[in-house]
């Protein structure tokens, strides 16, 4: 079989979603890896008062593209698409990509990236296309009468044991691209939550901080105190560089096999590299706490919970008292208050992701082993389009000025603590004949204790 490379050469590629997280590594790898690839197309936007240009400009002028910087990008190909909501974005949107592809004549391969959490509400995840929870056409069909109150009032039973309506449509657009693109060679990749960049184009890298990576940088800044998880429960985290992979190989290997039926790749960690939550949160709090970062809130440190009342007991406590003193602190020093939004966009994100902290899956991978085993010699060797995790993928630098600041951060909680204590305990003493008789009577002791050493330690000169 040919190699990777060797099969995008000359190949034109349309690539929907190149402004996002995904879109941008895999724009550059198929750049940087398929160098004779003929053209890129990509699908873009305005969007934020910027043209689609001017965003695809933006993109390729980024870090990530820092490689290509006298390279010559000509931008003639641009479309608009605006849709409503989660069945729009994600159902329609497939829907209308199934169209446009099956208008063109030369078409060798649709790649369409879903979510190993489409089928959630199972316990064990094959590679195949389940049957959806409802006809996504007549669902669309729905959607075109109900006004956005009734639509509102509906959701809740619709998405039944689903957690939200991403997920959910996510199952809806893989039945539409299952059954509308019948006639066309289709891959489908499911990467479960993607996290940073494993190796490539350089380790560490993210666009956004929405997701996983987001809050560990929350967490290494002493603004995450508390999660939502369960210890135990399996942390499938995927890097980008890894989804990219598995996507550019699933086009070749369905643009050269042809398989008779829509190949699936659960692209997913928990079977080849099982790691669980708590790891995940001894491992980053570690390592922040040896390499922290620049300008932390607090010292880094987090309680993952899974009891209702304790996460709401930490969330008061940890992160929504510290961030209304703070923002007061700010005001009274002439600034503008911005923490209480911190921590509102940060509770966002990990109600977003609570589900997926709490709960376990078993996702089975023999597609994505069985692609691994059919990788050209050449490719397997330089593993250019490794997709396959050996070693956990935690990498983070330290500052020196970090950790004295950090150093700076424990000494004030030091200080703020036994002030506290000492406030509470004369409070108490003030109050109490009982506590004053304790108070008394463990300060005797330590006196005759230090008068005891003293005297023995005379004795031995
Ligand atoms: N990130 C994850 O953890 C994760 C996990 C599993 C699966 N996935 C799947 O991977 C794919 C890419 O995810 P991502 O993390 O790269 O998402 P992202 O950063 O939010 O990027 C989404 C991309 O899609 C484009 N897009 C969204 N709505 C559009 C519309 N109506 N018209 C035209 N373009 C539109 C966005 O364009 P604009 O810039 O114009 O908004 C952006 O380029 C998605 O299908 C997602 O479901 C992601």
């Amino acid at each position: 079989m040919v190699s990777i490379p060797e099969y995008y050469e000359g190949k034109n590629v349309l690539l929907t979603g190149a402004t996002g997280f995904l879109g941008k590594v895999l724009l550059e790898k198929l750049l940087r890896s398929c160098p004779k690839v003929n053209l890129v197309y990509v699908l873009v936007r305005q969007k934020a008062g910027q043209t689609p240009q001017e965003r695809v400009e933006e993109v390729i002028s980024g870090k990530l593209f820092n490689r290509f910087r006298d390279f010559y990008f000509p931008i003639f190909y641009c479309h608009f698409f605006f849709y409503r909501d989660a069945v729009q974005l994600n159902v329609i949107a497939t829907r209308q990509l199934i169209l446009l592809a099956q208008q063109m004549k030369n078409l060798e391969v649709f790649t369409h990236v879903s979510t190993a959490y489409a089928y959630c509400n199972r316990k064990h995840i094959d590679e195949v296309v389940y049957p959806p929870p409802v006809d996504p056409k007549k669902l669309i069909d729905s959607l075109e009468w109900m006004d956005d109150g009734l639509v509102n009032d509906i959701t809740p039973k619709l998405i039944g044991d689903r957690p939200n309506t991403y997920i959910y449509t996510k199952a809806l657009a893989e039945y539409v691209v299952q059954q509308e693109g019948a006639k066309l060679n289709v891959a489908i990749v499911r990467p479960s939550i993607v996290g940073a960049s494993w190796k490539e184009p350089f380790p560490g890298w993210i666009d956004n901080f929405n997701g996983p990576s987001g809050l560990f940088i929350a967490a290494g800044k002493g603004i995450l105190r508390t999660m939502r998880a369960s210890n135990s429960a399996l942390a499938d985290l995927v890097p980008v560089d890894v989804v990219v992979n598995m996507s550019l190989a699933a086009a070749w290997y369905s643009g050269i096999n042809r398989p008779k039926n829509i190949m699936v790749y659960n692209c997913t960690t928990g079977s080849t590299n099982p790691f669980h939550w708590g790891e995940v949160e001894y491992h980053v709090i570690s390592t922040f706490k040896r390499n922290p970062l620049e300008q932390a809130f607090r010292r880094p440190n987090v309680n993952l919970t899974s009891n209702h009342l304790l996460y709401q007991y930490w969330i008061a406590v940890s992160h929504k008292a510290p961030a209304f003193l703070y923002d007061i602190y700010l005001r009274m020093t002439g600034r503008s208050p911005r923490m209480m939004k911190t921590i509102t966009r940060l509770h966002k994100a990990m109600v977003f992701l609570e589900y997926f902290t709490s709960n376990s899956w078993v996702w089975n991978t023999d597609n994505v082993n069985m692609l691994m085993n059919q990788l050209n010699p050449e490719d397997k060797k330089a593993s250019i389009f490794c997709f396959i995790i050996e070693n956990k993928y935690f990498t983070m630098s330290g500052l020196p000025a970090a950790r004295k600041h950090l150093n700076k951060l424990r000494n004030i909680r030091y200080g703020f603590n036994t002030i506290l204590v000492i406030l509470i305990w004369r409070i108490f003493i003030a109050r109490s004949q009982m506590a004053r008789n304790i108070w008394y009577f463990v300060v005797s002791l330590c006196y005759k204790f230090l008068s005891y050493f003293r005297a023995s330690s005379t004795m031995r000169y």
